[in-house]
């Protein structure tokens, strides 16, 4: 079953996040929806509803910001009820790998236990859902070595407790179209990278911290891989499958830019020592590069065969990684004050004063 319903009512979930909030962006400038999204976000350190604080005043009746956790019944129910929500997007996860190690409490909390109270009031609201999308991550399928792609049917080998809890979500998803037949979809996406990315995954510590001359810390020898698309690109897709995505089915999604970690450094190095001039004394910044302790449980390579969604749903990214990260190192340049007031603290003040508590 494909699914050409119109949205009206679109939840997404975790809309105040890196990829949410792009996502909203592209929604909202879509050719094909004229709908209205809510978007639940309980406002975790990595929630910034700064990210949307033009569209919130741009398209105020199209969007509304509700803050509220997805494993609170009550909240969820009352606003599927209040906005009558016939789609749901579900980005809201706590998705660190290096936080999930040190303290998986939450990850179990809101990627499985907040997933399945979403998946549960929806199967209650059967009649007016007509799809829910699941967005989750490559890392659930474990780790390749120096050959070979993850496709659909790769089985699931997660290795972290980030990723054995979105694969315990993907698994939950799954069951709720198997048994309950909830139209779902699920896409599993590498390594995104863009605006609005909070500054403890590689690529925007690796910008702020090559532009203030701080140490760059890569893990063990730097030559881990990974599969990078441009944010936009990932929101495409989303997009594509939720209007015309079959029901039941999962879709890989990447940019077909495997790199290892060091040469991504290297690269950043290189933009911002040409964008902003090399460091006080002229040395280069890849100086700044230190090789530290490997995380433990590693994945050494992931790469995505993501020939389904092209093939089928006509799905391409747009930008190389040369391309975008270009754009990527640049936002950062130009958008300090997003910057100052993550790396401040500045953000949780004002949420606090929007919103009382900030998480
Ligand atoms: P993020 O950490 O930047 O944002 C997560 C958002 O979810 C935040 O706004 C946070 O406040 C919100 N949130 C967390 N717990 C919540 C709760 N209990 N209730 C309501 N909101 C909550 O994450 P991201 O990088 O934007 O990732 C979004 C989704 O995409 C995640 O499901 C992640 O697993 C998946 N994904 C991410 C990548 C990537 O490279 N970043 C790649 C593939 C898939
Ligand atoms: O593959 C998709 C996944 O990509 C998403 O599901 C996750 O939500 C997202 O966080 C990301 O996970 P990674 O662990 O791959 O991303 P991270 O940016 O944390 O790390 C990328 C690579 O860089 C990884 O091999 C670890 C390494 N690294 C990371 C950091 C933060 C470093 O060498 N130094 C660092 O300081």
């Amino acid at each position: 079953m494909s699914g050409n319903a119109d949205i009206n009512n679109l939840l997404v979930t975790g809309g105040a996040g890196f990829i949410g909030a792009n996502a909203i962006r592209h929604l909202l400038a879509a050719p094909g929806f004229k709908g209205r999204i809510v978007n639940l976000d309980k406002l975790t350190y990595a929630g910034n509803p700064l990210s949307l604080a033009d569209i919130a005043s741009k398209h105020s009746k199209r969007y509304v910001f509700v803050k509220a956790d997805i494993c609170s019944r009550k909240a969820v129910a009352d606003v599927l009820d209040k906005h009558r929500i016939d789609a749901v997007c579900h980005f809201a996860a706590e998705s660190h790998v290096d936080r999930s190690i040190a303290r998986p409490s939450d990850f179990v909390r809101t990627n499985i236990v907040g997933t399945y109270n979403l998946l549960e009031l929806c199967r209650e609201r059967m009649d007016r859902i007509h799809v829910f999308h699941h967005v989750s991550t490559d890392e659930v399928f474990g780790s390749l070595g120096s050959s070979g792609y993850f496709t659909e049917e790769t089985p699931y080998k997660p290795n972290s407790p980030y990723s054995a809890s979105k694969a315990s979500s993907d698994h939950l998803v799954r069951a709720y179209h198997a048994t309950y037949g909830l139209p779902v979809t699920i896409s599993n996406c590498s390594n995104n990278y863009g605006p609005y990315q909070f500054p403890e995954k590689l690529i925007p510590l690796m910008i702020l911290n090559a532009l203030e001359g701080k140490p760059l810390p890569v893990y063990g020898d730097g030559r881990n891989v990974r599969d990078w698309l441009y944010v936009r690109d990932h929101c495409a897709a989303i997009w594509t499958i939720l209007r015309r995505g079959r029901r039941g089915e999962t879709y890989n999604i990447g940019g077909r830019n495997e790199m290892q970690n060091i040469h991504v450094v290297r690269l950043i190095c290189d933009l911002i020592d040409e964008m902003a001039g090399r460091l006080a004394g002229g040395s280069p910044r890849t100086e700044l590069i230190t090789f530290v302790k490997d995380r433990p449980g590693h994945d050494k390579r992931y790469a995505i065969d993501c020939s389904k969604i092209e093939r089928e749903l006509g799905w391409r990214p747009k930008e190389s990684f040369e391309t975008g990260i270009r754009k990527t190192v640049r936002w950062y340049l130009e958008n300090r004050e997003w910057v100052d007031n993550i790396r401040s603290g500045k953000y949780k003040a004002w949420i606090r004063s929007q919103y009382g508590t900030a998480s």
